[in-house]
């Protein structure tokens, strides 16, 4: 650990990693469970499929391998990290938190780790918080992760909610880097008036787990989505150009956005609010549904891997969810692109035109 109180040094991303289940429920596997249908879910919200963690498979076990790839992108050991910041909705258990258990299983020996409960926010959070702790000195290396195994919290009786979400998780690691380069800004946001607007009534504190609460089904997500939408879009705009401005850019200067995937109707209201043409937004809601805290890390990984992002491009990323919290993060990329664009990349581009195309 070093500290600089006399300094703020950059901090920049230096590997990043993913990791989604095998198991895939489709949009006709829905349509057996509730009444849905795939084009309503496609036209609604360009989801096509989503990853379902095993039943062996705890947020932890999907962070580890996240995680694992990340260090190895960045040439580092795990026990060269100082703090580990897991974002999540769905930790392993409330005690130990997730953070402690992947600290475990990765061997982060020199490490302190803890959850962020920010919902889909969590990663943008978590940026912001390493950005705080590696520009002050206090730490050198941070590993931030966003992870969900939402499949364990929503109701497959409920069709309102069961379609979005998904299983998941990315992660990155982050260090110091020469000033005026990596993360310009990060814009953090909360509004606990929107609370209820998505939640899970039931677990903890507020109304403990009892024979009543499993009846009622309150330890699902409840969401009005409706009342969501337009807030999503707005605060993802507001933020994103809140960003752009903090590091001397006009919207159009971004090279690449990285929303996060709730909906593509959200996707393409901000994206059009911003001025950006279509190839400038990464989209991959088609393939993964809504993983929360992850969705932002997963598209960044596969940006990086795919070669969509080289040294000096502009990256912005944006997120809002449960809470309410929402906030963006604007950088300049400084690591190299880990491969070209190869046939992966352009089977992501494929899928992201043919899901643009249903919903217009
Ligand atoms: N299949 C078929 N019909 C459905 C389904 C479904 N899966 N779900 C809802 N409907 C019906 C509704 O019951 C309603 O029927 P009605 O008119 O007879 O009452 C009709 O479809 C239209 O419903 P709306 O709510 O108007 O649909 P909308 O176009 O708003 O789409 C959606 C709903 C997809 C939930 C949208 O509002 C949305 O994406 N909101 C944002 C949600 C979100 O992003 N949540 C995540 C926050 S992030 C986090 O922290 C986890």
């Amino acid at each position: 650990m070093t500290r600089r109180p006399d300094g703020i040094r950059g901090t920049t991303i230096t590997g990043t990693g993913m990791y989604v289940p095998e198991r895939v429920l489709t949009n006709r596997d829905l349509e057996k469970l509730v009444e849905t249908s795939d084009e309503w879910i496609v036209e609604r919200t360009g989801i096509r499929e989503r990853r379902i963690a095993a039943a062996n498979e705890a947020s932890s076990d999907l962070a580890l391998i996240a995680s694992q790839r990340a260090l190895q992108m960045a040439g580092i050991e795990a026990d060269e990290i100082d703090q580990i910041v897991l974002a999540t909705t769905t930790p392993d258990r409330i005690l130990p938190s997730c953070g402690c258990t992947l600290q475990q299983k990765l061997g982060a020996t020199k490490a302190a780790a803890y959850d962020m409960f920010a919902a889909c926010t969590g990663f943008v959070y978590g940026i912001g918080l390493a950005r705080g702790l590696i520009g002050a000195g206090v730490s050198d290396t941070v590993l931030v992760v966003g992870v969900e195994t939402l499949s364990r919290i929503v109701d497959y009786t409920d069709r309102n909610t069961c379609v979005l979400f998904g299983d998941g998780a990315g992660a990155a690691v982050l260090r110091a880097c020469d000033a005026g380069v990596g993360v310009h800004a990060v814009d953090m946001h909360s509004d606990g008036e929107l609370g209820e607007v998505l939640e899970v009534p039931a677990g903890i504190s507020l109304n403990p787990a009892s024979d009543r609460t499993v009846a009622a089904r309150e330890h699902f997500i409840r969401m009005q989505g409706k009342k969501l939408f337009p807030f999503a879009v707005r605060s993802m705009e507001d933020s994103t150009r809140r960003c752009a401005e903090a590091a001397g850019w006009s919207a159009d200067a971004i090279d690449l956005f990285i929303p996060h995937q709730a909906n593509l109707r959200i996707i393409e209201g901000v994206r059009e609010r911003l001025g950006l043409p279509e190839e400038k937004v990464y989209v991959n809601i088609d393939r993964y549904g809504n993983t929360s805290s992850a969705s932002i890390p997963i598209a960044l990984d596969e940006c990086v891997r795919s070669g969509r992002l080289k040294p000096g491009d502009h990256l912005a990323m944006a997120a809002f969810g449960g809470g309410a919290t929402w906030g963006a993060t604007s950088m300049t990329w400084t690591l190299a692109a880990q491969r070209a664009a190869d046939s992966g990349a352009r089977r992501h581009e494929k899928i992201n035109t043919k899901s643009r195309e249903a919903v217009s």
